[in-house]
């Protein structure tokens, strides 16, 4: 085994070997050709692995987490084998088998030691280094007061005498004392700073309650154990990393049963006096309870210029972020100060730290001083992400020197620019990235708030080659911002997807928003099938990433794996109204590429309207079969549309079948059936009535067909002109699917060629036109419920009784029929109709004018040429034919009066008012408004 420790091994290569028997469990006799590339390999694994775990357990111990999943375990035990498998060297347990199980070995009688005799100090020859560049000191000190700045107005930075003054659970003075028990953890390996470590403990104005010495992996162990026993101190422990598992069981107990607060400290730390005092102070205050304080942090890589992120350690930029505090720099915190990770040592409520180190199953966490010392900012990622955890350097006061954590600086400050691993840096900035592209919020992105319009979400690499043509419209669109963000590891890898998407690789390792690799494959491949870490993976990071990146949509495969979209769902649902899950169904994504051309601001309302389809039948099952076919074949985005049928009571046995083994796969099916012939007027009425604002009907009578682009043409129109908050278009009350040939209301009913009106304007402009249109159309909840209202006040079978004459209009002469109440309407309320216009008026829906029942109704349709009528169905992408390639903004539509001519919003408006023939008698410059809800007339108002 490679993890024989040989005291001539520099640490390094200690490391090294121990990590190559986890990652590969090969015994390689050769030293490898090039270390440090393997190396950072191995721990970016081993990190990651270990990420990944704190990830899943943190989710389920927080009391904080919606828990709509069970958690199952077996995965953690196998994994728990592995780190057995790293953390005991054979040899040593071997040593220990026999004697004792216990933890803090039973040391023989052998000579007794005081301190003085074993006390090794570290004697620092290191000079405190001070820049001397002007430049630098100015880029730092501004990022530091632009960090403050924005944190003082966000949540308050207190100085020391402000925080101590706050009320704390943990009161040391007043007559009712409360105070905490402090848990030390001292984690050593090669310095010799232990002695001055337990002397400031040891002195301190509020007493610890036990100090853990934990000696992992350490050439010095025994002359450490050495020094914990010379204190004779029962409070004090010695852990050596020969460990046996009950060590594990033995330290949760201290955490649960014993311990307030918990202290962890490297061995680069030697608290002032007065430290566990301020620290458990600051940790009982409201504010900060949930907190984990420390003495040194960072302040993670600010966004260049050029949209990468830097390395923490890019000199001369300000973007590297900040060391805190920075001697260097003279900076010093003076204030309570938040930042993205501490360094060298963290205060945190037992409680807090419960979350991260799990007792179940006892035998599983047995690295974690392997943890603190490589892997520390990966754990209190977790705590910020689960709990809301921040992390905070505390200030001191710089005249005494006993509020300071590190009253000896230079001590960490040569950990920190001191590069043990030639790649530590490589592997540091990996490290972060991959915390901060996984769903880490750092300082940048709080003072930052991004706004994207799509984040895409692909599980396999088949789901990323569906997404792509979406992905590469928004990518293509000026003014979108999309990143897409895959599951990395086995189940997706980042590389192929890169390449799937036709971008050099080399995107998966640059720090730039564009893809984010969550790794979730990693954590269950080979580790177990559990669906459990890859819900809590997606869900987690995703959760993260939308708060950074705020994206109007999530965009996904609808077929996507259910616990993924369990996630995605739980995710999306905690963003808020901002952002909106879409999951299209493969088939659909490229024909929903206008997707991309809609406002960030119409973009989060993708799922709010419900369409119904309305059929209205009675005995044409020849056409009802066409129609429904034309339906069933269309493309719907996944969407949930529900279909009725209205049959009239002629309705023949033939057409019942049908509709009753007629398959619906989009949403209900629902049959109603008259009792009492309705007749057309009532057939069509009366099929539909919305149920709220976000519920639109198409009516549709057997002898239409449809387009198989139909739904996306009302989806598209409907999010562009009604649903972007941005656009007021509250004229607009039904979307036509059909091009008319025919100016209908015109005695000599001339033809009409949309194409060419509009030339000048564009060919194939869509336009709004007065006209209401009977041959598939889509109607307005708003409008609709008026449109009962008026007609329930102005039927008459006589038309010669109604009050409304449109000048000029061949309506006037027609029976009664809904269609010429609702033209009575919109021309008094100056309401309008969008229709398509494409070449040839290609449309999307046709009428084949097949006589049946409801032809008799025969002064709406009239027994012309059929060619008049009929137009071919639109069966390619309509964007294609669109001006610019999409819909134009509402003010640039052209409208058109009931006669076919250019006539703007507001002229059709007066021309309405000037009949004064509405319901209400109004001035010719007032137009009558209803009760939303109701659809009653409530008063006049001036348009
Ligand atoms: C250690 O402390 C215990 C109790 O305080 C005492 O009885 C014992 O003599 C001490 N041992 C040594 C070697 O000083
Ligand atoms: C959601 O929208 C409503 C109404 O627009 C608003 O009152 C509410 O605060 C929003 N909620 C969130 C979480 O943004
Ligand atoms: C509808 O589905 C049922 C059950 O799946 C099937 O038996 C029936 O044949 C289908 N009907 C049609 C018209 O396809
Ligand atoms: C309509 O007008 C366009 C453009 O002027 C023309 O190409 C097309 O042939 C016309 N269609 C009919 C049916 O006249």
């Amino acid at each position: 085994m490679g993890l024989a420790r040989n005291p001539n091994l520099r640490s390094g290569d200690y490391l090294e070997g121990m990590l190559n028997d986890f990652v590969g469990g090969k015994t390689k006799s050769k030293p490898p050709k090039s270390p440090p590339a393997r190396l950072v390999t191995m721990l970016t694994c081993l990190q990651f692995a270990f990420a990944i775990y704190a990830t899943f357990l943190l989710y389920y111990l927080s009391p904080a987490i919606d828990l709509r999943t069970k958690p199952d375990f077996s995965w953690a035990t196998k994994f728990a084998q592995n780190w057995r498998n790293l953390i005991i060297p054979t040899h040593v347990v071997s040593r220990y088998q026999d004697s004792s199980n216990s933890l803090v070995q039973e040391t023989p009688a052998v000579a007794h030691f005081t301190p003085r005799e074993v006390c090794e100090n570290e004697k620092i020859d290191f000079q405190q280094k001070k820049s001397d560049d002007a430049v630098m000191i100015k880029l730092k000190r501004e990022l530091y007061d632009e960090v403050l700045q924005f944190q003082s107005k966000s949540f308050g930075t207190e100085t020391l005498p402000e925080l101590m003054k706050m009320k704390s659970k943990w009161d040391l003075k007043g007559p009712h004392p409360n105070i905490p028990k402090v848990t030390v953890i001292l984690n050593h390996f090669k310095r010799k700073t232990l002695c001055s470590q337990l002397e400031s403990l040891l002195h301190q104005t509020l007493p610890f309650h036990h100090v853990w010495v934990i000696a992992f992996g350490s050439p010095n162990e025994l002359s450490l154990k050495r020094i914990v026993d010379s204190y004779n101190d029962s409070r004090i422990s010695f852990i050596s990393s020969t460990y046996d598992f009950k060590y594990y069981g033995r330290f949760q107990m201290a955490l649960q049963t014993e311990a307030d607060l918990v202290y962890v400290l490297d061995d680069d730390m030697i608290p002032g006096r007065k430290m566990l005092q301020i620290l458990s102070h600051v940790a009982g205050t409201e504010k900060y309870k949930n907190s984990v304080l420390g003495s040194i942090g960072r302040i993670l890589p600010f966004r260049q210029k050029d949209f990468t992120f830097p390395s923490y350690r890019k000199v001369r930029s300000k973007e590297a972020g900040l060391y805190l505090p920075d001697p260097a720099y003279d900076i010093t915190v003076g204030r309570i100060v938040e930042v993205d990770f501490l360094s060298s040592s963290w205060f945190l409520s037992a409680e807090l730290v419960r979350t991260l180190f799990i007792e179940q199953p006892l035998t599983f966490m047995t690295g974690e001083d392997l943890h603190l010392r490589y892997v520390d900012a990966i754990s209190y990622y977790q705590l910020q992400k689960y709990r809301n955890a921040g992390s905070y350097v505390l200030p001191v006061d710089p005249k005494d020197k006993e509020t300071w954590g590190d009253s000896e600086h230079r001590l960490a400050y040569v950990s920190e620019t001191t590069v043990i691993f030639k790649d530590i840096v490589q592997v540091r900035d990996d490290q972060w990235w991959k915390a901060f592209s996984t769903g880490y919020v750092t300082q940048w992105a709080k003072l930052y708030p991004q706004k994207v319009d799509a984040l895409f979400y692909a599980h396999s690499l088949s789901e990323v080659k569906a997404l792509a043509p979406l992905l590469e419209k928004f990518r293509s669109t000026v003014g979108k911002k999309t990143y897409i963000a895959v599951s990395g590891g086995g189940f997706c890898p980042c590389e192929d997807a890169a390449v799937a998407l036709g971008w050099p690789k080399g995107v998966c390792r640059e720090r730039r928003f564009k893809i984010f690799d969550l790794g979730i494959g990693a954590a269950s491949s080979g580790v177990s099938d559990s669906e459990v870490p890859v819900i809590q993976g997606v869900y987690s990071s995703l959760k993260g990433l939308m708060r950074i990146h705020n994206p109007s949509v999530v965009v996904a495969v609808d077929d996507v794996d259910l616990s993924v979209r369990k996630a995605l769902r739980m995710a999306a649902e905690g963003a808020g109204n901002g952002t909106t899950l879409v999951l299209l169904p493969r088939n659909s994504v490229g024909k929903a590429l206008w997707m991309a051309d809609l406002r960030p601001t119409a973009l989060p309302n993708w799922n709010k309207m419900q369409i119904s389809i309305n059929i209205i039948t009675q005995n044409r099952v020849h056409s009802l079969t066409r129609l429904l076919n034309s339906l069933s074949n269309a493309y719907y985005l996944g969407d949930h549309v529900p279909i009725t049928f209205n049959m009239d009571t002629k309705v023949d046995a033939s057409t019942i079948k049908f509709i009753n083994s007629f398959n619906w796969t989009h949403g209900p099916k629902t049959l109603r059936r008259r009792i009492i012939q309705g007749g057309l007027i009532r057939a069509v009425s009366e099929s539909w009535y919305p149920s709220s604002d976000n519920d639109f009907g198409l009516l549709l009578e057997d002898d239409i067909e449809v387009s198989p682009f139909y739904y996306l043409w009302i989806k598209y129109a409907l999010l562009a002109y009604h649903y972007d908050p941005q656009v007021s278009l509250p004229e607009l009350s039904s979307i036509s699917l059909y091009t008319p040939r025919l100016v209908e209301v015109v005695k000599e009913r001339p033809k009409w060629n949309a194409t060419e009106f509009f030339k000048r304007i564009h060919p194939n402009t869509p336009y709004l036109h007065q006209l209401p249109c009977s041959w598939g159309a889509v109607f307005f909840p708003k409008q609709w419920k008026e449109f009962y209202v008026y007609m329930n006040m102005r039927f008459t079978e006589d038309a010669k009784k109604n009050p409304v004459q449109i000048p000029k209009s061949r309506t006037n002469g027609w029976q009664a029929s809904w269609k010429k109440f609702l033209i009575d309407m919109m021309y008094l309320r100056g309401y309008v109709s969008l229709y398509p216009n494409f070449p040839n008026q290609a449309s999307f829906s046709t009428n084949h004018m097949e006589p049946g029942a409801h032809i008799s109704a025969k002064d709406n349709v009239v027994q012309h040429d059929k060619s008049d009528f009929e137009v071919p169905l639109l069966k390619e992408d309509f964007r294609n034919f669109l001006p610019g390639g999409k819909l134009p903004p509402a003010s640039k539509l052209p409208s058109l009066n009931l006669f076919n001519q250019a006539v703007s919003l507001k002229g059709l408006k007066a021309a309405g008012a000037k009949l004064k023939q509405d319901v209400l008698q109004c001035e010719v410059t007032e137009t009558v408004m209803v009760d939303h809800d109701t659809g009653l007339p409530s008063q006049c108002a001036k348009f």
